[in-house]
């Protein structure tokens, strides 16, 4: 891609105001020589808040940020979005993402990663491709057009004890959540083949860091163990999943719009396996460091990890994941900058100077539910 029309492009994030989208719209103002605007659309469910990005609207809002409050399944609104805004770049992040909830709920995972997704496609079909000039455009190696979507490790299913996933390990997804980002990447790559939309996947592990929502596994630890309450580890904690922060995924998507080929997968991680139960130490170990847990009276004389509590184990829950991402490593020059130790001590950190973004998250979740299960009263 060209650098210059990159670096001045209109990019459209979906799911911006979320855990990764928040991370990576600042990641883009703050640490790359980006110098365009960012449209955020995001429908700010449960999950997606405007205090992760309270410090960018405040710097960026008046000239080089905009937030945009919409559903990826509203043809009509992300049509006239990015027509209004002349994008040419699309980062999609927006998904619902937990596989929890995918379980007892896949209808919303369902109709937000395939159909959402889907939505986009159409819409940016009907944009960048029915014109013949545009259709040129984007046929052309240097086109500035591109539609970048963000998807998961979880579609290739589960691993035995040894190995790990390519851009070739056929797809074998278990859970709700990773069959909709399954469909969505294939959904993706099929305009690619058949439309000649300059796409690009990126299939990433687990990320962790600032702004998590507090659900997922390490700020729920980290904030269940500063107020003394349970550390809940599914089965025997022996599951295996391969960690990345969150900054170092946002630079490998930030290397693929700017190297990346169309039509190409790229597999992104840490090179970071960890069983459930050692990430569980880890945090704990992290925490008597920052925080210990003898001065810290909700913990009533116990350390950290006197609160793990092994509970029942999540149904269809795979074994263990691993990423080989040599090929974004030798294609277009990423490698994570953190390690385990170095990433978990700056999110330990952030966590305990952020009780007011905790706060607020928690807060605004309780009136959500609050909304949806006393609507009728
Ligand atoms: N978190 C991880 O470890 C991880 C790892 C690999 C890939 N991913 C992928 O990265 C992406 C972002 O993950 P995350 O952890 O930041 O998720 P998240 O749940 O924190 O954020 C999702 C965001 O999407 C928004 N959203 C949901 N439905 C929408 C809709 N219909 N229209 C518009 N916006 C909508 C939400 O409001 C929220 O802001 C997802 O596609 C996920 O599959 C996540």
């Amino acid at each position: 891609m060209k650098k210059s029309k990159l670096e001045r492009a209109v990019i459209f994030v979906t799911g911006g105001a979320g855990f990764i989208g928040s991370n990576f719209i600042r990641y883009m103002f703050k640490n790359t020589a980006f110098k365009g605007k960012i449209i955020n659309y995001d429908k700010l469910t449960y999950a997606g808040n405007l205090a992760n990005l309270e410090d960018v609207a405040q710097k960026y809002g008046k000239t080089r940020y905009v937030f945009v409050k919409g559903d990826i399944c509203d043809y009509k609104k992300v049509f006239h979005t990015l027509k209004k805004h002349a994008v040419t770049i699309i980062v999609h992040f927006a998904a619902e993402s937990h596989v929890d909830r995918s379980i007892c709920g896949p209808k919303d995972f369902i109709e937000t990663n395939v159909h959402g997704t889907f939505t986009l496609l159409e819409a940016v079909r009907a944009l960048w491709l029915c014109s013949p000039d545009k259709r040129q455009a984007t046929d052309n190696k240097q086109s500035y057009y591109r539609f970048h979507h963000v998807s998961t490790d979880e579609v290739y299913g589960s691993l035995g004890g040894t190995g790990s996933f390519s851009e070739t390990t056929p797809y074998d997804p278990r859970s709700p959540y990773s069959a909709s980002k399954a469909a969505s990447d294939h959904i993706v790559r099929a305009y690619f083949h058949t439309y000649g939309l300059a796409v690009t996947i990126s299939n990433c592990s687990n990320n962790y860091g600032p702004y998590h929502y507090p659900e997922k596994l390490i700020p729920l630890l980290i904030l269940n163990a500063l107020e003394g309450k349970s550390l809940p580890v599914y089965g025997d904690g022996k599951n295996v999943r391969d960690w990345l922060y969150v900054e170092d995924h946002c630079c490998a998507v930030w290397e693929i719009l700017r190297k990346g080929r169309p039509g190409e997968t790229y597999n992104v991680g840490g090179n970071c396996e960890m069983k459930n139960m050692d990430v569980v130490h880890a945090v704990c170990r992290r925490l008597e460091l920052a925080r210990p847990a003898a001065a810290n009276p909700a913990l009533k004389g116990r350390k950290y990890a006197d609160l793990v509590t092994f509970v029942k184990d999540r149904p269809g829950h795979d074994r263990r994941y691993a990423i080989n991402a040599s090929k974004i490593k030798r294609e277009l020059g990423w490698k994570p900058a953190h390690d385990f130790e170095g990433g978990l001590k700056a999110a330990v950190q952030w966590y305990l100077e952020n009780g007011g973004w905790v706060k607020k998250i928690k807060d605004a979740s309780y009136a959500l539910w609050l909304k949806k299960n006393y609507r009728r009263r």
